[in-house]
């Protein structure tokens, strides 16, 4: 059994949902037998650290500071072993700008996108080039941050007269934004779980919003207001092929234990279109990872289980060389 400091909070804009990841967490790896120090991660992280004498670190964190890298990097510093990817893998992952070029780069498709700086409007007068933006992806047109999370800050367009507004929206949460072309379908992610080299896909899970036009951070949270269907209703097909671009995504980002991968399936022509891919996708019980793998037949227990494993076996093989 093992000493386990359990990661949890933190001040980014998804405190709330890590807090509920957390709690469920650290339920499971006590009644998986493991010493739990759980730690509300702040400027003490360091010092609290050290005081857990824990063996290995469980990253229940996400959006900012815990999921883009950050927390990832101090754990390599420190020694400790840690659930999830490593830094390079979750900088890419939460920066949908740099994630989206390396899918593109891969071949795995992703819906058409330009990304712009603060900078590029407010010295080089980007605005100027929106009317040949528009005209290349078409109304609606996505306009995200590119570091989000839970649907915050991300707007449709449905003209040009809503782009500025949904800029200024983007551009609350991030100096990066992403003008993205609307796939009009099917909302789907795929959880991967699994070794950097045998990662495995597991059922896909359909989020069905109900009356909302867009399935926003309230709808997703909000019991009731979102319907999950797992496995979704897909022909072998296009589960095949989502799992296909699932792992190819979770490869080409360099992830590790786990990860959930978003996906539109377009309605018009039966294609898959990458999102992004979440490094640390929440963990409640409700959460679509914990509801892909119990479809998987692997329950709470297990998951959690073979998550903190994962963690130790990799830094058994960063030691072996
Ligand atoms: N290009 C798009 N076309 C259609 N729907 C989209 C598009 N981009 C985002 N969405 C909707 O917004 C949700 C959140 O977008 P996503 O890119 O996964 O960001 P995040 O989950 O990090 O906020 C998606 O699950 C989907 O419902
Ligand atoms: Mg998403």
């Amino acid at each position: 059994m093992s000493q386990v400091a359990l990661l949890k909070g933190g001040r980014s804009l998804e405190r709330q949902i890590s807090l509920r990841s957390g709690a469920q967490v650290q339920d499971s790896l006590e009644r998986l037998g493991h010493e739990v120090t759980a730690i509300d991660v702040g400027p003490d992280l360091v010092d609290r650290l050290e005081a857990a004498r824990a063996d290995v670190a469980f990253v229940a964190l996400h959006g900012r500071g815990g999921e883009d890298g950050t927390v990832q990097e101090l754990l390599d510093v420190l020694g400790l072993p840690y659930t999830g990817s490593g830094p390079a893998a979750c900088i890419r992952c939460m920066d949908k700008v740099i994630a989206k070029h390396a899918l593109r780069d891969a071949g795995i498709p992703t819906p058409d996108f330009y990304a712009f700086s603060e900078a590029a409007f407010n010295d080089l007068g980007a605005a100027r080039a929106l009317p040949a933006i528009e005209a290349r992806l078409e109304f609606p047109i996505v306009v995200k941050p590119a570091a989000g999370g839970s649907a915050l800050g991300i707007k449709f367009a449905a003209s040009a007269a809503d782009v500025p507004g949904a800029l200024v929206a983007a551009f609350s949460y991030d100096t990066k934004v992403i003008l993205e072309r609307h796939v009009a379908g099917r909302d789907l992610a795929v959880s991967v779980l699994g070794p950097a080299g045998a990662p495995r896909a597991l059922p896909v899970v359909e989020a069905i919003p109900r009356d909302e036009d867009f399935y926003d951070f309230e709808a997703r949270y909000e019991i009731g207001r979102t319907t999950f269907r797992c496995p979704a209703e897909l022909g072998d097909e296009v589960t095949a092929r989502a799992h296909e671009l699932a792992l190819g995504a979770y490869r080409e980002l360099g992830c590790y234990g786990f990860a959930r991968v978003d996906l539109m399936l377009e309605a018009a022509t039966g294609e898959l279109y990458v999102l992004e891919v979440n490094a640390i996708p929440g963990l409640t019980e409700t959460s679509l990872l914990p509801q892909a793998a119990d479809a998987a037949g692997i329950d709470f227990d297990a998951l959690v289980a073979e998550i903190l494993e994962l963690a130790l076996a990799r830094e058994t093989s960063t030691a072996a060389g």
